[in-house]
C-alpha cells in the first residue's frame, strides 16, 4: 500500500481546495445566474447559503475525511456500512459534471486560440458565439483538445505540478479579475447595472432562486461529491479545519462576486437596461466579455487573451480535480490501474460530452423539459443528485454518527467557534430546506408546479 500522502500545511491545503472550487462555476456559471434571477436577492439569498449551509457541510465533509482517511466510499461505509450508498452516489456526481464541463472547458479554449490570433474584434461580433456553438466539427474539436489535456495530466499525476502553478496563477487570475472589474465600472452608465446586481429587489424572490442558488453553491464550493471528503483525507491531524474552510469558502465566493461585477452590469448596459434582454444563459461570459474587451481599443486584446487564459486554467484545475475523482474511484472499485482506468474514463466522457456538444447545433431537437442536453445534465446533477447527497449527508451526520463526532474532529486542531450553528444547520435546518427543494424541484420538472 502507498502511504497516504498529505498536504505540506495548511496552505497548501486552502490552495489546492480553492483550486478545486475556483473554476467555471465562479467565473462562467454564478454571473448567468445572478443575471437571470434577479441579480441582488440572487447575490444575498448565496452568501446566506454558503456562509451556515455551505460552511456546515465542507466542515463535515473535511472532518470525515480526516477521521477516517479514507475518500469518499471508503469513507462512509468504514463508519457505518449501511450507508456505503451515499458515498456511491456522491462519487457519480462528478461523472455527470465532468462532460458538459469540458464542453464548456473547450468553448473557453476556442475563445483564447482567437484572442492568440489576434481576432478579439471577430469574437465580439453578435453571432460568433451562436454560429461557433450550433456548428458541428470546431466544437467538438475544441472540447476534445480541452479533454485531452485533462487526460494527460492525470494520467501522468502531475498533482505536485498543478498544486504548483496553481500557487501563481490564482493570484494571477484575482488581479486580472479584480483589474477588469475596476475598468469596467469606468464605463458610461455602468452604475445602473452594478445597482441591478447589489441591490435586491424582493419582488423577484421565487423558489426557483433558492434552488438556482443552491445548486450553484454545491457546484462552485466542490461540495456534495465526495471532492471534500477526499481532500479532508490528506489533511494533517494538527491543522485547523474551521478556519481552512472559512478561507475557502470567501476565497471561492469572492471569486464569484467578482466575476458577476465585471460581467453582469456590463451586460446589463450592452442589453440597454432590460434585464429581461440579457442573455443569462450559459453563453453570457462568451457574448459579453469578448464585447468589454473589443471597447478597450488595441489593450482589448491583450486583457481578452490573459481573461480567457486564466478561466481556461481556473477550468483545468477544477476539470483535472473532477478526474481524479472519477479515476480514482473507478481504481478502486475495478481494482485496474492508472492508465487503464484513464482511458476508459476518456471514453466514457467523450461519449458524454459529444451529445452535450451537439445539443446546441444538429441535435437541438433534443430537449427534455425544455432544456438542452447540457442544460439537463447541469440539472440533474445540481438540482437532483446534489441535494440529494447533500440531504443525506446532513442525515448521516446529524442522526447515524451524530455532529459530536464532526465536532471531536474539528476540535483535535482548535476550537469549533459555530459549533452551535453547525448542529442546528445539520440536524434541522438544512435536511427540511433540501427536502422542500427537492419535492419542489421534481414537481416542477414533471410539469405539476410551475416555479
Ligand atoms: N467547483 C468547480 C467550479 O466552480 C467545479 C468543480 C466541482 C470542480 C467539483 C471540482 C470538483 O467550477
Amino acid at each position: 500500500m502507498e502511504e497516504r500522502s498529505s498536504f505540506s500545511g495548511r496552505l497548501g491545503f486552502v490552495l489546492a481546495a480553492a483550486s478545486s472550487a475556483v473554476g467555471l462555476g465562479n467565473i462562467w456559471r454564478f454571473p448567468y445566474l445572478a443575471a437571470k434571477y434577479g441579480g441582488g436577492l440572487f447575490l444575498l439569498v448565496y452568501i446566506i447559503l454558503v456562509v451556515t449551509f455551505g460552511f456546515s457541510l465542507m466542515v463535515a465533509e473535511i472532518a470525515l475525511g480526516r477521521k477516517t482517511g479514507l475518500s469518499v466510499i471508503g469513507a462512509y461505509k468504514k463508519l457505518d456500512k449501511r450507508w456505503a450508498f451515499t458515498g456511491v452516489l456522491s462519487a457519480i456526481i462528478p461523472a455527470i459534471i465532468l462532460p458538459y464541463y469540458c464542453v464548456i472547458g473547450g468553448w473557453v479554449t476556442k475563445y483564447l486560440a482567437t484572442y492568440i490570433q489576434g481576432a478579439g474584434e471577430m469574437a465580439a461580433q453578435d453571432d460568433f458565439f451562436t454560429g461557433f456553438i450550433g456548428n458541428t466539427v470546431p466544437p467538438l474539436f475544441w472540447m476534445s483538445l480541452f479533454l485531452l489535456v485533462t487526460f494527460v495530466v492525470v494520467l501522468l499525476g502531475v498533482k505536485k505540478g498543478i498544486e504548483m502553478a496553481s500557487k501563481f496563477l490564482m493570484p494571477l487570475l484575482i488581479l486580472l479579475v479584480v483589474g477588469i472589474a475596476i475598468y469596467s465600472l469606468t464605463l458610461p452608465g455602468i452604475w445602473e447595472g452594478v445597482a441591478f446586481y447589489l441591490i435586491p429587489d424582493f419582488s423577484r424572490f421565487s423558489i426557483s432562486l433558492v434552488l438556482a442558488a443552491m445548486g450553484q453553491m454545491f457546484f462552485s464550493m466542490s461540495l456534495a461529491m465526495g471532492i471534500m471528503v477526499t481532500y479532508g483525507s490528506y489533511l494533517k491531524k494538527s491543522d485547523d479545519i474551521e478556519k481552512s474552510v472559512k478561507n475557502i469558502e470567501w476565497f471561492d465566493t469572492g471569486i464569484a462576486i467578482l466575476a458577476g461585477l465585471l460581467i453582469v452590469p456590463t451586460a446589463f448596459m450592452f442589453f440597454g437596461g432590460d434585464a429581461e434582454k440579457i442573455q443569462a444563459g450559459p453563453s453570457l461570459m462568451f457574448i459579453t466579455m469578448p464585447k468589454v474587451f473589443s471597447s478597450m481599443g488595441g489593450a482589448g486584446q491583450v486583457v481578452g487573451l490573459l481573461f480567457f487564459l486564466l478561466v481556461l486554467f481556473a477550468a483545468l484545475t477544477s476539470s483535472i480535480s473532477l478526474m481524479e475523482t472519477v479515476v480514482s474511484v473507478v481504481m478502486d472499485r475495478f481494482g485496474i490501474g492508472r492508465k487503464l482506468a484513464c482511458i476508459l474514463v476518456l471514453v466514457y466522457l467523450f461519449l458524454l460530452a459529444v451529445p452535450s456538444s451537439l445539443g446546441f447545433g444538429v441535435w437541438g431537437f433534443i430537449q427534455v423539459a425544455g432544456m438542452t442536453i447540457l442544460d439537463l445534465f447541469d440539472f440533474l446533477s445540481n438540482s437532483l443528485l446534489m441535494p440529494l447527497v447533500a440531504l443525506l449527508t446532513c442525515l448521516f451526520v446529524g442522526y447515524a454518527i451524530k455532529p459530536s463526532a464532526i465536532a471531536q474532529e474539528v476540535q483535535l486542531s482548535s476550537q469549533f467557534k459555530r459549533e452551535k450553528m453547525f448542529v442546528v444547520m445539520i440536524k434541522y435546518v438544512a435536511p427540511i430546506f433540501v427536502v422542500g427543494i427537492l419535492i419542489s424541484s421534481i414537481l416542477n420538472s414533471l410539469g405539476i408546479i410551475t416555479l
